[in-house]
């Protein structure tokens, strides 16, 4: 592997008294795809929110694109760099978070706008491409509310990319859509993956998504990766009787 893109090492985090990661060391080549699962409480919704510092590690460094961040008190020149780490990582959330009184163009073109520094006809050009690849072009002036689930979350995916992120990062983006809606969603993040070549960290329990198209998968248990592998060890390999229990629990 040519240099890690995502570097994660010894990262602690507690909330309280609660220890909820308990030394996480995690590392991601460019264009992989680790698929994360695990019980509910276990920390992986904690892990990928420390990668992007929207939550703060209690021990440990982060390192995406070059920019690595340890553990510490906010300094000026420690929140210019949690900045810059922001801007490489895009983050997808199980509620889709839309600004509900923006049309679906200008939910995507929100954050580069203020931030990018690229022209306005170059981030609406690129938002506008961003729409037609999740396959919602034709609603760019439409509002969220007037969307579905699953194209809701699609916009949602466009904005994250419309900064150029290196690395997406997605927290259980189909557990709030009804069935009939998930595989629309997961299509395009397949269609990231192997089309676009997106480094990608995912939280999620779709096993047929993982299977197909994890590079690796880790299992976390009470705050560690208890055990990690391709989709072929997970799913025919020996592996632990905790990692068993929950392959059979959601499949
Ligand atoms: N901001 C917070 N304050 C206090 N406890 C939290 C906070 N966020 C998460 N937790 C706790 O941390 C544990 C792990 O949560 P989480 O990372 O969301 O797990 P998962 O995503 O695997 O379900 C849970 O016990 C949860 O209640
Ligand atoms: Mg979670």
């Amino acid at each position: 592997m040519t240099e890690p893109l995502v570097r994660v090492a010894g990262l602690h985090k507690s909330f309280g008294s609660l220890e909820v990661l308990k030394g996480v060391d995690l590392e991601i080549g460019a264009g992989e795809v680790v698929v994360v699962f695990g019980r509910s409480g276990s920390g992986k919704s904690t892990f990928l929110r420390c990668i992007n510092f929207l939550e703060d590690p209690t021990m440990g460094t982060i390192e995406v694109a070059g920019i690595k961040i340890a553990a510490g008190s906010p300094t000026r020149f420690r929140r210019k760099q949690i900045q810059s780490l922001r801007k490489t990582c895009g983050m997808v959330f199980q509620q889709f978070n839309l600004f509900p009184h923006m049309s679906v163009l200008d939910n995507v073109m929100e954050a580069p706008r203020r931030i990018s520094g690229d022209s306005a006809k170059d981030v609406k050009d690129h938002a506008m491409a961003l729409l037609a690849d999740v396959g919602l072009a034709d609603k760019a002036a439409e509002y969220p509310i007037r969307l579905s689930g699953g194209q809701q979350q699609r916009v949602a995916i466009a904005r994250a990319l419309a900064m150029k992120p290196q690395v997406m990062l997605f927290d259980e983006p189909t557990s709030a859509l009804d069935p009939e809606l998930i595989h629309e969603v997961l299509s395009v993040m397949r269609s990231l993956a192997k089309d676009h070549s997106t480094t990608m960290i995912v939280v999620t329990h779709e096993m047929g998504f993982a299977r197909e198209v994890a590079s690796r998968m880790c299992f976390f248990h009470e705050g560690v990766i208890l055990e990690q592998g391709t989709p072929e060890m997970m799913f025919d390999g020996s592996r632990l009787p905790e990692t068993q229990r929950f392959l059979n629990a959601v499949m």
